[in-house]
């Protein structure tokens, strides 16, 4: 069977897009699923690529017994053929992905959506940036991609 193919993006790809991956791989291994999918995450801007995610959000994950092991890489034109579901953490995130992909040549294009479409409990429609704030931001940013995370799985599944 094709695996089914999720991309999480944010700004910089070590704080929120990483998280959401890494509580979709989690949540994948509790129901059993890892295998029907392939799963990543990027940011719009280059100026992490190649690093870990942000020792804030590693550590409040894993309080969360969640493992960020991600390293930081830039979307590229070909993640838009290559992915069925490219999910944008913030409007700017989402916008800046629209333009990427307007300027691709390919047809074959990805679902591109928030991932706080698929929110429940928390009623917030962007996963706000913690970087530049506390440590009680990373667990708030955990708190909403449990929920909208888990939505989108569902949604699909
Ligand atoms: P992220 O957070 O988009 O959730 O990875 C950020 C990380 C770094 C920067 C901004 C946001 N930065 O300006 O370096």
């Amino acid at each position: 069977m094709k695996k089914i193919s999720v991309l999480f993006v944010c700004l910089g790809n070590i704080c929120r897009s990483p998280a959401a991956e890494a509580i979709f791989i989690s949540l994948l291994e509790k129901k059993g699923l890892t295998d029907a999918f392939i799963i990543d995450s990027a940011g719009t801007g280059s100026w992490h690529v190649g690093k870990k995610a942000d020792s804030r959000m590693r550590i409040a994950a894993e309080r969360r017994d969640i493992k960020i092991l991600s390293r930081a890489r830039q979307i590229t034109t070909k993640d838009f053929a290559e992915f069925n579901y490219i999910l944008a953490m913030d409007d700017s995130n989402f916008s800046n992905i629209q333009d990427l992909k307007n300027r691709t040549l390919s047809t074959d294009f990805a679902s591109i959506k928030k991932i706080q479409n698929f929110r429940s409990v928390y009623n917030e429609d962007e996963v706000p940036d913690p970087y530049f704030g506390g440590d009680e931001g990373f667990d708030h940013v955990l708190d909403i991609l449990e929920d909208s995370v888990g939505g989108f799985l569902e949604s699909i599944s």
